[in-house]
């Protein structure tokens, strides 16, 4: 067995930038024993494997403000069976993008653990990332299991195949064919370069290059969905997959980029925590989903304590930025507020993009047996939905105060970040109601031409 005093004293002798006596060696340690002791992922896991929709569909999992339409003016109009649909659906398109995001976690938790390995004394910080990688798995597993049976429940086998579903599908994937066929002479090209501008960029940093990505060999591991998929291409993240995975500063940078995905969940997940809290205070029956939340945030608390412990201070131990590293994190922060926190959803709670990605899946939930509406009621209810000020909105902004005030204290320690990006300005402008419903004007115009043509 390895004392916590055995392994500071290898640290001393192995690594040239940590010193022993620092307070975030000690919280690292704190969390990853902390964390392998507690059973959390063992109850998520058994949660999932039960999961019943029946059993569950005649409660709401948790806040019916956390409903998907909550707050307009069909959400009044809805029935109670609607509502508890609406509610239910929240639940599982935020853990369908949480599955996602976690995903893209598990892929960087490797790399960047992969050159934290090349330093000596971080080894606890490695396992502690292993471990989270493995948790992560169990996870994103219970997410999908009740994101299916809850879909299947209340939508039927069909929605998964509704005619505009088909017909964007078929668009998606005549570029995809096209795209395969130019494959793998522009990926060739594409990796080399991306390969010799990481290696221009960290020159002399050879010796960190991470051991995940050395044994990936000729191909890129990159990112697609979650947030990952509103930031930036696949592509773009091959790019920064070699540089997450090549110098210990952005290493520990990417954990910043994490951070935004752990406040994100953070923000509702509490609101199921708090619930899971009062049913059973109270001996009330608790909906699968609830505990499920509550548990995940228990886990992700870990998580999140490690987020900020690499962002904010395991950084400080290395070299410090180079320019090109300075700018690149702050394109990466950048892009990340540009795309996942630049605006105000109408009709989605706690989600600060814009409704434009979101209409089709809007549309398909009221033409789907749930609302069963006809193409002209539809187009009627979302222009109401979506282009005029209700309720829906201010209780986003709610929690859009709630996550701007939370990520401008922790980018706000950040010294080599640009002002947009410490004081996060591009999520403070989108937390505009005027503007949402203005972009909302100029989309909903769009598509519904593209459905009536
Ligand atoms: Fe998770
Ligand atoms: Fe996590």
């Amino acid at each position: 067995m390895v004392t916590t005093k055995e392994l500071d004293q290898k640290s001393k002798v192995l690594n040239q930038f940590v010193d022993k006596d620092k307070k975030h060696f000690q919280l690292i340690n704190k969390t990853y024993q902390t964390n392998t002791e507690s059973d959390y992922t063992e109850k998520i896991e058994a949660l999932g494997k039960n999961f019943d929709y029946s059993h569950n569909s005649n409660h709401f999992w948790g806040d019916p403000e956390l409903s998907t339409f909550y707050g307009t003016p069909l959400y009044e109009q809805a029935s109670h069976a609607q509502k508890l649909a609406l509610n239910h659906l929240f639940w599982v398109g935020q853990y369908q993008h949480t599955a996602s995001a976690e995903a893209n976690t598990m892929l960087y938790n490797q790399i960047t653990s992969g050159v934290f390995a090349h330093i000596g004394g971080y080894e606890t910080l490695c396992q502690e990332l292993d471990f989270e990688t493995s948790q992560e798995r169990y996870h994103i597993n219970t997410f999908q299991k009740i994101g299916y049976k809850t879909k299947i429940a209340l939508l039927g086998k069909e929605s998964f195949g509704n005619p505009l579903h088909k017909k964007l599908n078929n668009q998606t994937n005549n570029n995809l064919r096209y795209k395969l066929q130019e494959l793998p002479k522009w990926e060739s090209i594409q990796n080399s370069t991306f390969r010799f501008l990481t290696k221009l960029m960290h020159q002399g940093k050879e010796k960190y290059y991470s051991q995940y990505l050395q044994e990936k060999g000729s191909s890129i591991p990159t990112a697609t969905g979650g947030l990952a998929g509103v930031t930036a291409s696949p592509t773009a993240f091959k790019f920064l997959s070699l540089n997450w995975g090549s110098s210990p500063f952005l290493a520990a940078q990417y954990y910043s980029a994490r951070m935004v995905a752990n406040m994100s969940l953070k923000t509702y997940e509490y609101r199921y925590y708090k619930q899971f809290k009062d049913l059973d205070r109270k001996g009330e029956f608790i909906p699968t989903p609830i505990a499920v939340s509550h548990y995940h945030l228990l886990d992700e608390s870990f998580h999140t304590t490690m987020s900020q412990v690499i962002a904010q201070e395991v950084y400080r131990d290395f070299p410090k930025p180079t320019a090109y590293e300075k700018l690149l994190s702050n394109v990466i922060i950048f892009l990340l507020q540009r795309g996942l926190l630049s605006g105000l959803s109408a009709a989605l709670p706690a989600t600060f993009r814009d409704d434009v990605d979101f209409i089709p899946s809007y549309y398909r939930l009221l033409t789907s047996p749930l609302f069963n509406m006809s193409k002209q009621d539809t187009l009627h209810w979302l222009e109401k939905c979506l282009c005029q000020e209700h309720e829906g909105f201010h209780v986003n902004l709610k929690y859009h105060e709630i996550l701007f005030s939370d990520l401008s204290r922790f980018f706000g320690r950040l010294e080599y970040l640009w002002p947009v990006n410490r004081e996060m300005r591009l999520m403070a402008e989108g937390g505009s109601i005027e503007k949402a419903i203005k972009r909302n004007q100029i989309a909903f115009k769009q598509f519904a031409h593209s459905v009536n043509t």
